[in-house]
């Protein structure tokens, strides 16, 4: 079983390349199959969902043609099934964006229930109340959600409650569908734009994705394109949250500063410097940080995604801060972990309090999700000592090259095998 040995303490120096949205590219690779031309996408991020996502689109006969690591072709006229389901698409979210793929361009679907972090109930069922307000019937049957359309009909959509996965999946089911669709109460995240920016490259009629209304005018093909994927905001913002706990001086580059401004806010407000740039941000932590309130939210709110990272960082800070999370009902799992390393934090519902401690002290730790795994890579980062992370496939599922990327702004962090490898590990640290 592969681990992270890191020991902290070495305030991270330098520059990062921040790769493309995972987030984005998962519901943009399921809309590339919507056209029997070939669609060409740049800026991919190769990472563990996005390749489960592609293996998914081959399994049903789409022709998938990787030009380089981050280059894809996707050609999906061969697609002979509907029907998708095998052990590493149920472990994923997006598995689900194929729902509304292949019910938008083939009128049915059977997809095996999302996955993903166990970071919450997560239900589907604004999905199913927007496939079904367009004339879809669903079923969720033998571990599959099950659905098919004589035929697809525009109609208005109010969500109930605001949802990145529900809007995309009405956006898909939508475009290829017979008259207007107008998602009210829709989901503003950079993603959803830029997925809207590519079904548009590709012919659709989308207007207002970034607002909380979008107007969709079904038409009747899309053709071929080529498309580059938006910057991943939360890779970013962990790079820009690990350079404040560890007192570095970081710049995050080929970023779109304006996805990051609610985490700069928060970081200028603990007493990070932050210098943004046309496609860059740099963090510098040079004086003693401190506390602040946060509450997660809908984009351009704090987002979900960032609040481990903001969390280990509070637990470094001077004062008591307070962080609720408004999104998941089980996304501070990781807190435990982050006690047996000092820090200070006591959770009580959705809101956890933390008491900002002078240091951490690595430890042996679990990573109980991907975004949770991060904030713990960088506790560790900033920790005195050594710590080893276990289960550290779950951070491979959106970050690419995570220890690379960490290792060129002078983290000692390797990834290791056995125990072997930790004493080696070691001894070259001295
Ligand atoms: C997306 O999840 C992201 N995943 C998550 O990132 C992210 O945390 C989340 O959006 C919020 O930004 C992907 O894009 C693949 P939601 P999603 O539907 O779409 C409730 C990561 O680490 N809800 O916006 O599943 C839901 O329970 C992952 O990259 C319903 O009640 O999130 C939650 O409380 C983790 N009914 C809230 O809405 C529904 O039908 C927002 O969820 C749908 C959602």
């Amino acid at each position: 079983m592969e681990q992270y040995a890191i020991k902290g303490g070495n305030p991270l120096v330098g520059e990062v390349e921040i790769s493309g949205a995972k987030n984005a590219a998962l519901p943009i690779l399921a809309a590339a199959i919507m056209t029997d031309d070939p669609v060409l996408i740049e800026n991919m991020p190769d990472v563990r969902d996005t390749n489960v996502l592609l293996q998914a689109l081959e399994s049903i006969g789409a022709v998938v043609d990787r030009i380089d690591r981050h280059t894809v072709r996707i050609n999906a006229s061969m697609i002979h099934d509907h029907v998708v389901d095998n052990d590493y698409i149920k472990k994923i979210r997006a598995s689900y964006y194929l729902v509304g793929a292949l019910l938008g361009k083939y009128r049915k679907a059977e997809v095996a229930l999302p996955g993903g972090c166990h970071i919450g109930a997560r239900p589907i069922d604004q999905h199913i109340k927007g496939w079904e307000a367009l004339g879809a019937t669903v079923e969720i049957a033998h571990g599959m959600i099950v659905t098919e359309a004589k035929e697809l009909k525009g109609r208005r959509i109010y969500l109930d409650v605001v949802s990145v996965g529900a809007t995309i999946n009405i956006i898909l089911a939508a475009v290829l569908a017979d008259g207007q669709t107008i998602i009210e109460n829709a989901a503003k995240e950079p993603h959803v734009v830029d997925l809207a920016n590519f079904l548009n490259c590709m012919g659709a009629n989308i207007k207002g994705a970034g607002t909380d209304v979008i107007r969709i005018k079904g038409v009747t093909k899309l053709h071929s394109t080529e498309y580059a994927i938006i910057p991943d905001q939360i890779e970013a913002g962990t790079f820009m949250f690990a350079a404040a706990v560890t007192k570095g001086d970081v710049t995050v580059k080929n970023v779109i500063p304006k996805h990051l401004e609610s985490i700069s806010t928060k970081l200028l407000e603990i007493g990070c410097e932050i210098e943004e740039s046309d496609d860059a941000v740099r963090v510098v932590a040079a004086k003693p940080l401190t506390h602040t309130h946060v509450k997660t939210l809908p984009y351009p709110g704090f987002p979900t995604d960032m609040q481990p990272q903001m969390t280990v960082t509070l637990g470094l800070s001077k004062g008591t801060s307070i962080v609720t999370e408004s999104i998941f009902e089980n996304r501070f799992r990781y807190v435990g972990e982050l006690v047996r390393m000092g820090a200070s934090i006591k959770v009580e519902g959705n809101t956890a309090i933390i008491d900002g401690v002078s240091r951490y002290t690595g430890a042996s730790i679990s990573v109980p999700d991907l975004r949770a795994g991060a904030a713990l890579v960088i506790a560790a980062l900033a920790a005195e000592g050594i710590s080893v992370l276990d289960e550290i496939q779950y951070i491979e599922r959106g970050y690419e090259d995570f220890e690379l990327k960490l290792q060129s702004l002078g983290a000692q962090i390797e990834r290791i095998e056995s125990e072997r490898e930790l004493q080696k590990f070691k001894l070259k640290i001295g």
